[in-house]
């Protein structure tokens, strides 16, 4: 028998084997049973939560000539060959490594041919972002004026990537996360299916890691079956996967906001003992402080945590008993402590500074060395050089910052590039001129704030929750960006998730596409270390799953 993965083994065929996604399969039923489908479509989402999936799936269905009701059948003998990638006139396309112009203007050559065997020409073109600029504005010029008898469907995990003037010419459908309890299911249906009998909290912890995944969870799932246990429980799939659970966390996270830090290193050592990697567990917990923040600020946390109800309930009740300070503070000591693990062979003792640091209520790289840390030996300087402290001092936002940072600020790592006070850029901050409206130019500063009072009414439209941004305000616009002032992190953050839809309301308003810049209110930015923070941001970002900003 040949070998098939459990995911290509369990690829759904038709719609009504897709887990969640309900709302875009509703809507591409409705075209292909009403006859209204798309020219073209851009698939966007997370990894592996079904977008070439269906884009086969409405390949198939434009093409279907079984005589089910629900199209398509799955089981003519044109699904079958769209299924096994061998339809003629279902073209798919990986733009990862077919990116350059010459790739599209074939594409461009074959898309003149009418269907050969099918009543549609169907083009998926997977990883659409990679494409070059010059294979975009191919692409273009064949989806402005699109033949009769071909679908687009591009699809991407990166939609902000990809040029205004194709995301306008496209349907847009977001895939979302796959919920826990579908992911489980699907999980436990696999297992059944191969007589593997799997527990509850085994399943709970797959699927967290899934992440809505479901092609994660099939992958780690297959892991574990391989296995040759007749029976998976929670400790079982635990050593298989190496990570540390959710309770770990918890339990760490509880003893840094108690100040216990000789029982947090302690649980450290404990788990390291175990065989746990001590990068891996930098960038969970740091996950877990990412958890706190969305469980503290967001009305039903459960939408956006993959995690058990009973998990959801221990971080609500950890998040109220922290700080927004403290949770910036926390995430930006692990950002730079994953960072600089990177380059390190001391990434254990980076990790017991990071314990000592969040636990002792000091930032990352403050001096003081704190009264509970006495066991701990702070690493010496990796390198002889002298610490140099930042050319000019740091003027932090008041009631932002936490009092010991305003005291100390921050010195440059002897191991990072110190900016040259003298180079060029650091003083005169590299940015287009901006229309700068000041409260005192009534007109302009009028114009701006009605603009901006339009753009949120359509935004909470669209997003209830963008009525928490009502504190934002447009400061200033040029003809590449404009600038939103904030007064909190979190709302910075918050604002930065939602530039998309921001940037295109924006556009919608004032007739130009304008790139988003947000700034803490009162912040007197130094622009030295802006390339700096923004690189370790890109870092925070990429383990949090969402826009990190540094202040
Ligand atoms: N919504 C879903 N329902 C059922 N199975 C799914 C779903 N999404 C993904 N899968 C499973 O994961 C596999 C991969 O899915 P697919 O290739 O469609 O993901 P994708 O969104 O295109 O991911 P990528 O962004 O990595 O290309 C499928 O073969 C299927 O087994
Ligand atoms: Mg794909
Ligand atoms: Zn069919």
């Amino acid at each position: 028998m040949q070998y098939k993965a459990l995911y290509r083994e369990n690829r759904p065929e038709v719609f009504s084997e897709m887990l969640g996604q309900e709302h875009i399969v509703k809507i591409l039923r409705h075209q292909i049973a009403t006859d209204t489908v798309s020219h073209a479509y851009l698939f966007c989402g997370t990894r592996g939560t079904g977008k070439t999936t269906t884009a086969r799936i409405l390949a198939k269905a434009l093409n279907c000539i079984g005589d089910t009701e629900d199209k398509p059948c799955g089981t003519c003998p044109h699904c079958r060959a769209i299924a096994e990638s061998n339809f003629i006139d279902v073209i798919e396309i990986d733009a990862a490594s077919n990116n350059g112009v010459d790739n599209i203007r074939e594409l461009r050559e074959s898309v003149k041919y009418p269907p050969s065997v099918g009543r549609k020409k169907v083009y998926i073109i997977d990883e659409v972002h990679m494409l070059s600029t010059g294979a975009f504005n191919a692409l273009l010029k064949t989806l402005e004026e699109p033949p009769e008898n071909v679908v687009f469907i591009l699809a991407t995990t990166n939609p902000e990537k990809m040029p205004q003037t194709v995301l306008s010419r496209c349907m847009r459908l977001d895939f979302k996360r796959v919920s826990a309890a579908e992911i489980k299911e699907n999980m436990r249906r696999i297992a059944q299916a191969h007589g593997v009998e799997i527990t509850e909290s085994a399943l709970a912890l797959l699927a967290a890691n899934a992440d809505g995944s479901v092609r994660d969870s099939l992958s780690i799932l297959e892991q574990c079956l391989s296995s040759g246990e007749t029976r998976l429980d929670r400790e079982t799939v635990l050593d298989f996967l190496g990570v540390v659970s959710e309770d770990f966390y918890l339990e760490l996270t509880d003893d840094v906001l108690a100040a216990d830090v000789s029982g947090a290193l302690v649980l450290l050592d404990q788990a390291l003992n175990e065989g746990k990697d001590v990068r891996q567990m930098m960038k969970d917990w740091m996950a877990h402080y990412r958890s706190l923040l969305i469980a503290k600020f967001v009305e039903n946390p459960e939408d956006m945590l993959n995690m058990s109800s009973e998990n959801i309930e221990k971080l609500k009740e950890q998040s109220r008993r922290i700080e927004l300070p403290d949770l910036n503070r926390s995430i930006v000591t692990l950002a730079r402590t994953i960072n600089d693990a990177r380059y390190s062979t001391q990434a254990r003792i980076l990790m017991e500074v990071a314990v000592v640091t969040i636990a002792s209520g000091l930032s990352y790289g403050e001096e003081e060395a704190p009264r509970q840390a006495a066991p701990v030996r702070r690493p010496a300087p990796r390198q002889p050089a002298p610490r140099r402290e930042a050319p000019a001092p740091r003027q932090a936002a008041p009631q932002q910052a936490p009092a010991q940072a305003q005291q100390a600020p921050p010195p440059w790592d002897a191991d990072r590039p110190v900016p040259q006070p003298d180079a060029p850029g650091v003083q005169a901050p590299a940015e287009p001129p901006v229309q700068q409206a000041p409260p005192q130019t009534p007109a302009q500063g009028d114009d701006l704030a009605q603009i901006w009072e339009d753009v949120m009414e359509d935004a909470i439209e669209s997003k209830p929750q963008m009525s928490m941004m009502r504190g934002a305000h447009l400061a200033a616009m040029n003809e590449k960006e404009f600038k939103l002032v904030v007064e909190s992190d979190f709302m910075k953050m918050m604002l930065e998730r939602e530039a998309d839809l921001l940037c295109s309301l924006m556009e919608k308003r004032t007739g130009t596409w304008r790139k988003m810049v947000c700034r803490l209110d009162g912040e007197k930015e130094e622009e030295s270390r802006e390339s700096e923070l923004a690189r370790i941001a890109e870092e925070a970002s990429a383990v949090l799953g969402t826009t990190v900003r540094i202040k």
